[in-house]
């Protein structure tokens, strides 16, 4: 593992070049390393499958894999083994020239430069900031220096770098615990992200929310000592390229879930550190927004509370007037996602009127039942924002999937006592009665979009790029949809 990554050359670097799958001959643009490619490839153990690598004095030789196999997905899983190698062997300066080998057709020379990175940075983060005296597994003090000759490619590598950068500080924040990562902490961190990247940053407090009628926020955050906030971060874009368009981002950032009086059971309460990732999300995607200079308006809300349990928690039977005026009955304290997003959509189309509202947030568990870990469920109420959405899941690769929300769905929120109830008395659809129960907080003339990452935001065991622990799923989706506008 390396400190961190900086992008520079350096005279003395290793060149990373890449082969093909069963390539025997050395191909015409890596004729200038000749002699060092053709003993490499001579080696019995190396066949060019996709992340194998192999190293010389001057060179290191990298399979690319089968012609034809390969995409963004596979050039970062090149970057995760590439970083892996690097750390193993010691070897702390590089030159990329992969694109060398890989034809413009398969990918640019800055898509090359940018996924390699992103790949590397990903794969080289892991949760050590809680490393004590007895780890063993230190982490090796160096910087790593990637240069490359391409200056596209080191233009698509300073892009990685600021999103993977982005995206691992979203995983600190959420792997950070609820004994430290309380509603006043993530208050602080917000500002301290916000500084350095140019972002603007306000709190709402809990006097302030409680003053305005934030009472989704107040409610479910009232049972904790540490006070709930509503932080808002915003990226005004300068220069004359910026568009007219505003868009406003929602993320549920609950520091811990317990559920409230509506206990969680053993042990689906583990876990619940990670029901701030929406949020965090959202936090990460601002990060890259701002250091990438994206000319489109954007503003983020993080409504941010604890889901306790004492004498001043919420409680099932309770009825909240919400700050639209709808009147919700409480049947769950565990459907506490829904009544602080409630406020940051409410806040939102009133205050911003914005072009589009989206909300990502760790909603429910019955999304994981649903789709599993493969993608988050989706909800949509515009089909332009619908296309832009899948667009950037495709271009990112964080898939959405989605799901209907009909009037049928909305009536079945209906409540005896007061407008809608937080859940429904049966458990039919959870995910959708989520999407129902948030529809009735947005304006029906702003284009809204509803993202449930329950089964994405985090993972059991190390997967691919990532460690086990938080993912810092919609960072990229996010980012790529602000710059669609
Ligand atoms: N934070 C949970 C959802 C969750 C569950 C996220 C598992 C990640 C993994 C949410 O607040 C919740 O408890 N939802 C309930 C909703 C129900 C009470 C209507 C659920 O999914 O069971
Ligand atoms: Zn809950
Ligand atoms: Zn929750």
């Amino acid at each position: 593992m390396f400190k961190s990554l900086k992008i520079g050359s350096s005279r003395s670097a290793t060149v990373v070049l890449g082969v093909w799958q069963d390539s025997k001959r050395v191909p015409p643009s890596l004729s200038k390393w000749k002699t060092d490619v053709l003993e490499l490839l001579s080696q019995k153990t190396f066949s060019g499958k996709r992340g194998q690598i192999v190293v010389s004095n001057k060179v290191l030789l990298v399979g690319l894999g089968k012609r034809g196999d390969l995409n963004n997905a596979g050039l970062q899983g090149i970057g995760g083994s590439l970083i892996k190698t690097l750390d193993q062997i010691g070897l702390h300066t590089i030159d990329l020239c992969l694109q060398a080998t890989i034809p413009r057709g398969v990918a640019s020379s800055q898509k090359i430069g940018e996924s390699i990175i992103e790949g590397m940075n990903i794969a080289n983060w892991r949760v050590d900031m809680f490393d004590g005296v007895a780890t063993t597994t230190k982490r090796v003090l160096k910087t790593l220096t990637v240069g490359s000759p391409s200056k596209e490619c080191v233009s698509g590598m300073k892009r990685g770098l600021i999103m993977s950068n982005a995206i691992n500080d979203a995983r600190r924040v959420a792997a950070t615990p609820p004994n430290i990562c309380n509603p006043p902490w993530m208050a602080k961190e917000a500002k301290k992200i916000a500084k350095s990247c140019g972002l603007k940053c306000k709190i709402i407090t809990f006097a302030k929310a409680q003053e305005l009628g934030l009472n989704g926020i107040v409610n479910v955050g009232m049972g904790s000592a540490e006070k709930p906030c509503m932080i808002i971060l915003e990226h005004t874009p300068g220069g004359k390229k910026k568009s007219k368009e505003h868009l406003c981002l929602v993320g549920k950032t609950i520091t811990y879930d317990t559920g409230g009086y509506s206990l969680k059971i053993s042990n689906g309460m583990k876990g619940m550190k990670y029901d701030k990732n929406g949020g965090m999300a959202v936090l990460g995607a601002m990060e890259a927004i701002a250091n990438l200079n994206v000319p489109t308006r954007v503003t983020a809300i993080l409504p941010c509370a604890e889901n306790m349990v004492s004498s001043n928690a919420y409680r099932p039977d309770d009825i909240i007037k919400m700050y639209n005026g709808v009147s919700v009955e409480v049947t769950n304290t565990d459907a506490e996602g829904r009544l602080v997003l409630a406020d940051g959509l409410a806040w939102g189309c009133k205050h911003l009127k914005p072009t589009a509202i989206v909300d990502i947030a760790t909603l429910t568990g019955g999304v994981v039942v649903a789709l599993g870990s493969f993608c988050a469920g989706f909800w949509c109420n515009d089909t332009k924002l619908r296309k832009r959405v899948e667009k950037s899941a495709a271009h990112s690769g964080e898939r959405v999937w989605q799901l209907p929300l009909w009037e049928d769905h909305r009536n079945y929120m209906r409540a005896k006592h007061a407008d809608i109830h937080n859940s429904a008395p049966a458990r039919g659809a959870h995910p959708i009665q989520g999407a129902a129960f948030l529809s009735f907080f947005v304006d029906e003339d702003i284009p809204w979009a509803h993202i449930d990452i329950a089964g994405v935001s985090s993972v059991e065991r190390d997967r691919g790029l990532f460690c086990a622990g938080p993912t810092g799923w919609g960072v990229r989706l996010l980012t790529n949809l602000a710059e669609s506008f």
